[in-house]
């Protein structure tokens, strides 16, 4: 068995102060493997979110330890924790969150690292459907291609680990499925490991683990059988 990927231990996270402490995380331990592709699911409120943000190093833990390999972010200067964010992890949220002045391509190039990546782009944007559209601004496009292009901003600098908060939540059954075939094909053309938080009922199938999360804490984890997006009845 290879060494995790991440190890998450004792993460502890509070919000509010004085009397009026929330405990959002309590005592959580996981790991993660390279290449998994983790479905993370439960009630709204009951600390998602908040477990992305801790673990791609856009929040702090208040305890506990969040390695990545050697690394642990949860202990980094706020500098250190960016520059490894820059360098290793690709977020995409709900919302896309695509700068609205700027075109689809251009949108893409913002996640660009190293500047030889910036001629993958015209040969993504045909993969993915999204040639004819590369000089449209967000408000032209619609929710599926604009999340299309944020996934491919997060992918471009080829990050170890993808973070997905709820990457559908906003998108119809059709354009749901275009972009979680877009996920999908990265994961298996890479060694990349994805973490994605859904609603769905249908999306959990496509992980190879499902962890359950209530009130902060791991209910159940489910180890199984990966589908393919396309095999799956919607
Ligand atoms: N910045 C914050 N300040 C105070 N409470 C917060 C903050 N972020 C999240 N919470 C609380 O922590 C809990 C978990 O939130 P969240 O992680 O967004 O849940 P989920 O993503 O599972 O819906 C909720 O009760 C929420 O109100
Ligand atoms: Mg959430």
């Amino acid at each position: 068995m290879s060494k995790p990927i991440i190890a998450v231990n004792n993460l502890v996270k509070t919000f509010g102060l004085g009397d009026v402490k929330f405990q959002a995380i309590k005592n959580l331990n996981f790991t993660i493997n390279r290449n998994d592709f983790i479905v993370m699911v439960g009630p709204s409120g009951s600390g998602k979110s908040t477990l992305l943000n801790i673990l791609s190093g856009l929040e702090v833990a208040d305890e506990g330890n969040v390695r990545y390999e050697e690394t642990d972010i949860n202990h980094l200067s706020s500098a250190n924790r960016t520059k490894f964010r820059k360098n290793n992890i690709g977020y995409v949220f709900q919302k896309y969150l695509l700068l609205s002045n700027l075109t689809a391509a251009e949108n893409i190039a913002v996640g660009v690292n190293n500047k030889e990546d910036l001629d993958k782009i015209p040969d993504l944007l045909e993969r993915f459907g999204l040639e004819e559209h590369q000089h449209k601004l967000p408000s032209e496009l619609s929710g599926g291609q604009q999340q299309r292009v944020s996934i491919l901003r997060a992918l471009i600098k080829k990050p170890k680990v993808l973070i997905c908060d709820e990457p559908t939540g906003a998108l119809d059954q059709h354009s749901s499925k275009e972009v979680l075939k877009v996920i999908q094909q990265f994961h298996e053309e890479t060694d990349m490991t994805i973490i994605m938080v859904t609603h769905d009922n249908k999306i959990p199938l496509i992980g190879n683990r499902i962890i359950e999360i209530k009130d902060g804490e791991i209910k159940n984890v489910i180890e199984q059988q990966p589908k393919k997006v396309k095999e799956i009845d919607w």
